[in-house]
């Protein structure tokens, strides 16, 4: 599965494109970038969460996802994820309900925007580190895993903790 961008195609354009393949990265206000010549995220989903109403709210430590929202309707499938920017936060869906989220610095050189996913492994596309679905390097540069975030859900209501 491809996961380039093409910023200019509408969410419904890339879900088309990507078939059953469900990639979500969510994009918040600030792009920041490692040096090098880098990929940025995949992304289907361009969500501001300054925006009062955006399915997505994020109060210090504390993130908040709405999965009854449409724009985050392929959250609730096996291997759905985000990249919550202005949180700093990987969020995958493992299995349909269950989530896990982590940090998406990276432990190798702090990049923190420029994730990819393969349905099994988030990739760092900085130096192309890569961590599966518990957080654990599979592929260097990197040598320490993802801080995973304690995630909980009630209904369709997930809280994340940092
Ligand atoms: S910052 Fe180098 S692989 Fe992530």
């Amino acid at each position: 599965m491809s996961e380039k961008s093409t910023k200019s195609f509408s969410r419904k354009d890339f879900l088309k494109t990507a078939g059953s393949g469900v990639i979500l990265a969510y994009f918040g206000i600030s792009l920041t970038s490692c040096s090098g010549n880098v990929t940025d995220a995949s992304s289907s989903t361009n969500v501001d969460t300054s925006d009062p109403n955006s399915p997505i709210t994020i109060n210090g430590d504390v993130i908040t996802v709405d999965l009854s929202r449409s724009e985050l309707e392929d959250l609730n499938e096996s291997g759905g994820w985000l990249l919550i920017r202005d949180a700093q936060t990987l969020l995958v869906n493992i299995d349909g309900t269950f989530f896990r989220a982590f940090t998406s610095v990276c432990t190798h050189a702090n990049c923190s925007v420029n994730w990819q996913f393969d349905g099994s492994n988030f990739i760092c596309t900085c130096h192309n580190s890569k961590f599966d679905t518990s957080g654990a390097v599979t592929q260097g540069p990197a040598t320490r895993d993802l801080e995973e975030f304690t995630v909980e859900r009630e209904g369709n209501t997930l809280t994340i903790t940092k």
